[in-house]
This record gives C-alpha cells, structure tokens and sequence, in this order.
C-alpha cells in the first residue's frame, strides 16, 4: 500500500506533529510502501526568508530521521527536488473549481491572518498539496485533523480528473489517529498546538528544563480534580492524552494513579514522562545535527526514487490530457 505525507520546514518539530502525523509514519513505515517530503513550495505561502529557507529544509529532513524515519525503510525527499510537483499542480489547477478552495478552513482562517499581503499560493496551497499526493498513486495519507478536508479535496480532485480525462488517480484516504488528532495548545487549551502561538508547543528536542518549565506553566482549569473532561477540563484532559499516548497507558488507569493528587503533582508525574520519552530523539537529533552530507545524501537518494515514481505518472497525465 502506498503512503504518501508532507511537512512544512517551518521549525521544530511540535509533540502535535509527533502523536498526530509522525507516530503514525513510524507504525506504517514497518509494512507499507512510505513516501514522506519536506515541502518547501508549500513554505513560500506564508511570508518567509530566502536565505533561510534552505537551513529550514535541513532542519526539517534531519527531524524526520531524528524521530525515526528509516531511510533504508521510507523515501524521504524534498518537494522542489522534483519538478513533477509544480507541472502536476498546474493541471489540476485546470480541473478544481475555485468555490472548492475558497471554502477550505485553512485558507478561511491564513486569509484573514494575512489580509494586506493575500497571495493566490495561498488559496491554490490545497491544489499542490492534492499534487504531491496523487503522483505517487497514494492510498493512505496520514495527518492530523487540520488537514483532513484538504486530503478530502484531494480525493475529489483525483475523481474529477479521472472522470473528464480516464482513470489515471487513485483516490487517496485520510488516517488520523484515534486520540493524537488534535493535540492542544499549552497556553491555550481551547486552540489546537500551532508554532504561531507563543508559549503554546512543547517541541520534540527540547531540553529536560524546557519541559519542565513549559508542562509546569501550561495553563489548567480550576478545581483539582485528574479526571478526563474535554468540555469542562480542556487544559488536563489535553495533558491527559499527551501523558497517555507518550506513556502508553489508558486514561483511566492515569486518572487512577492520581486520584488523590492535585495539579502540580500530575504535572511533575508527566513532565517527567515526556523528558524520557522523548532522551532518544534529542541523542539522535544533535548526533544527525552533525552529519550534513550523511543528511543531504539520503534527501539526493531519496528524490531520484521519487522521481522516477512521479515521471512515471506524469508521462500518463500527459498522454491523457493532450499534452504531448
Ligand atoms: P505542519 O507542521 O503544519 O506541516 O503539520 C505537520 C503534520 O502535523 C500534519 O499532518 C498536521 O496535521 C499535524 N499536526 C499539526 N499540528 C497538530 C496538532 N496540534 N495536533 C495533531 N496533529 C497536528
Ligand atoms: N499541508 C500539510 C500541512 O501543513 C503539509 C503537506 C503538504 C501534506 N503536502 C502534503 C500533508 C501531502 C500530507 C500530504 O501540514
């Protein structure tokens, strides 16, 4: 089965990005047939720095193999690195109404973020997204929450196009994961973790003291009571799952285990489950950190697998589509 999923070089990795989408990568890379890409084109939607961009792309290749992708397992690879991506995009530009991206929630929300400085990348962002997906024949693509209806379009896009020009796309599935989805924000327990809010990620290569300060200071709900309550108890239901998915234990068992216990307890309890949980990936991180050509060599090795994938289907786009 083919799996096919992106992540923008916009900074550290987030323990959202961790429990939603790359939890699952490390489970499917073991039996399916992985692709993951570090998608640089969809980073120049937001305002960026050029110079930057390139350490950005780096950073991002080496947290993917720091948090376990296994390049003799997966391909990983990025976006720019295979022109097929932008040529497919166009064509499906062709054939996806603008009524269907003007109604993402994504852009409903980046749209008003960035008002004075709206560019059209960023309503089209969903169309190469549904590009990336539908080169590689993709079935399963798995991502948080946020990303679902953009996976769904891309599904639509793919009927679409196979109805007006002959079956050439499989139709991809979303995967989320049952709890992971949709980790929250530490400082605002109500909006979904997000780089863009300060003080509200807890990063995969933190350091201990890090941890511990962020998980000391995030922001609870009054009473005292452990319990499981995402309506009532946003802020500990949040660390609830965060604590039960990094420890592998079920949330009654934890609401259990500190039924006597107030807040600071249980936050001590789990700030000390994230610092072990997460020692082999800050070793793998500043190890792989070190190494640039190991790194630059397996995206080189990874892009011309991909290529040859996405050639592949293109050289059939084409055909059906007249452009030859
Ligand atoms: P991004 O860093 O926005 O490119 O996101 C990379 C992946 O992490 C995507 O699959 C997102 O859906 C997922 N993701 C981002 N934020 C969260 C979150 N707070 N909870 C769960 N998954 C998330
Ligand atoms: N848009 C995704 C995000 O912001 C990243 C992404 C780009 C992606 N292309 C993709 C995810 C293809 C899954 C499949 O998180």
């Amino acid at each position: 089965m083919r799996i096919f999923s992106g992540i923008q070089p916009t900074g550290a990795l987030h323990i959202g990005n961790y429990l939603g989408a790359i939890k699952q990568f490390l489970e499917l890379q073991e039996k399916e047939d992985c692709v993951f890409c570090v998608v640089d084109l969809h980073a120049m939607t937001a305002p960026y720095q050029a110079s930057a961009l390139p350490r950005n792309v780096l950073d991002a290749a080496v947290c993917y193999l720091a948090s376990g992708i296994d390049p003799e397992k997966s391909i990983l690879f990025v976006q720019s690195h295979v022109p097929e991506h932008t040529e497919l995009a166009w064509i499906l530009n062709c054939v996806t109404p603008v009524g269907d991206l003007l109604r993402m929630t994504q852009y409903k929300e980046k749209s008003r973020q960035f008002q004075k400085d709206l560019n059209a990348g960023l309503l089209n962002y969903p169309i190469l997204m549904a590009a990336d997906i539908l080169l590689y024949q993709t079935e399963v693509v798995p991502v948080g929450q946020d990303q679902q209806q953009h996976v769904e379009l891309a599904r639509t896009i793919a009927r679409q196009f196979n109805k007006r020009f002959g079956e050439v796309f499989v139709e991809p599935k979303t995967k989320l994961t049952k709890e992971g989805a949709k980790i929250m924000s530490l400082s605002d327990p109500r909006k979904k973790m997000s780089k863009s809010i300060p003080g509200s990620c807890l990063y995969l290569f933190d350091e201990p003291d890090q941890i511990k300060e962020k998980i000391m200071a995030a922001i609870t709900d009054t009473g005292r009571e452990i319990k499981y309550d995402p309506t009532k108890k946003p802020g500990i239901a949040n660390l609830l799952i965060i604590y039960s998915l990094l420890s592998e234990t079920p949330i009654p068992k934890i609401e259990k285990k500190f039924r006597t216990k107030g807040y600071s307890d249980f936050k001590k309890a789990l700030a000390q489950v994230v610092i072990d949980t997460l020692e082999p990936f800050r070793k793998k991180h500043k190890e792989l950190a070190q190494r640039e050509v190991y790194v630059k060599e397996i995206l080189s090795q990874g892009a011309k697998k991909a290529r040859s994938i996405a050639q592949s289907t293109m050289e059939e786009v084409r055909k059906k589509t007249g452009l030859v």
